[in-house]
């Protein structure tokens, strides 16, 4: 059965901080983050604003735009690293009660930056197996309740945001899911973590330790670098395709020049990616549908054309899509 994505929506926090606002608590210039990750600003949740928030406002737009009901979801996945509850109960049924979605399953998935993909590989997955019609899927993420500002490593790559896609099944028509690659390498589960209290100790109290995000950046990046010419290349051998035939790829925004570099190593100008890094920073799973909103608003997505979405993070993971819009 023919599975397509109607419609996109997201939530940006408010508040935002430009690179010379950050560089008021922690040691770094707009110049350094400009030219080592093409970052400018990124959007941080209110205080009291939780990931499900973000989601359920992100999600009540996409649904608008479907002309989708709560009642009409059956299946609610959360892509997110920093869940409203560590552990349980999942963001994913925080947000089915509070969007008030009474006949659906809901859980939340973790691939860290992946995420996205992933949740759109699993939920179109269970739709084309006719177990489902309508599918809620969203990356969301407060990464700044857990990023470290003092870490100027990190802290200035960062940001909040949600976005949601409703992704629905059809009797008839062309497949709009035309390939999907999900692989990980857990081998990098040390170079981005979070730092949590000893797992240790099964019997004694121990010190409560602030959740904080760890990267070895280096590391990610020469993964990324790697990765994403043989996602696109194992993609395109997928379904049959030439990288003339993508209309657009969207990656996950971590870093404007690992774009650069792979759209290098691709012999691809650097224009066939779409970027909005500069105004966001690093959402992590929620970059991507972010991104794909944005493309949407301004016009540049037609009904039919061919887009890429290429993903890679925590894990490490890596996914990526070719959807027909
Ligand atoms: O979403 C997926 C997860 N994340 C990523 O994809 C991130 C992947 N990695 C990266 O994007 C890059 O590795 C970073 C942007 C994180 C770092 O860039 P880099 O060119 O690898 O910098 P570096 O860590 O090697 O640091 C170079 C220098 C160091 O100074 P010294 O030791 O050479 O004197 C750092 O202390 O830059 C310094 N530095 C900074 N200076 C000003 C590091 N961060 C900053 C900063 N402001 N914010």
């Amino acid at each position: 059965m023919p599975v397509y994505m109607q419609s996109v929506g997201v939530d940006i926090p408010e508040r935002r901080i430009s690179n010379d606002e950050l560089a008021t608590i922690v040691d770094t210039t707009d110049e350094w983050i400009r030219s080592h990750t093409g970052i400018g600003s990124r959007h941080i949740a209110a205080d009291g604003s939780l990931t499900s928030d973000l989601c359920v406002t992100a999600a009540r737009k996409a649904m608008a735009k479907a002309g989708i009901a709560a009642d009409d979801l059956d299946l609610i996945v959360v892509a997110t690293a920093t869940p409203d509850y560590f552990g349980f109960p999942s963001t994913a049924c925080i947000v089915q009660d509070k969007l008030g979605a009474r006949n659906c399953a809901a859980f939340d998935l973790t691939a860290g930056c992946s995420g996205f993909v992933y949740a759109l590989n699993v939920a179109s997955g269970y739709l084309e197996t006719n177990r489902a019609k309508h599918a809620l899927v969203l990356g969301a993420e407060t990464l700044s309740r857990i990023t470290n500002w003092e870490d100027r490593g990190t802290c200035v790559l960062l940001g909040d945001g949600a976005g949601a896609a409703i992704l629905s099944r059809r009797d008839e028509g062309e497949a709009a899911v035309l390939a999907n690659v999900l692989g990980a390498d857990g081998s990098g589960a040390g170079d981005l973590y979070m730092i949590q209290a000893e797992r240790t100790k099964t019997f004694s109290p121990a010190p409560p330790v602030v959740p904080l995000l760890y990267m070895n950046g280096r590391n990610v990046y020469n993964f990324a670098v790697k990765i994403i010419p043989q996602m696109v290349q194992r993609l395109l051998e997928n379904c049959g395709r030439k990288l003339d035939d993508i209309a657009w790829i969207v990656p996950h925004q971590a870093n404007a020049r690992i774009i650069q570099a792979a759209a290098k190593r691709l012999g691809l100008p650097e224009e066939r990616f779409y970027m909005n890094i500069e105004e966001y920073a690093n959402t992590s799973s929620a970059s991507i549908p972010i991104a794909l909103n944005e493309m949407d608003e301004k016009g540049l997505l037609k009904r039919g054309d061919l887009i890429m979405l290429l993903a890679f993070g925590a894990g490490l993971t890596y996914g990526g899509t070719i959807l027909r819009w």
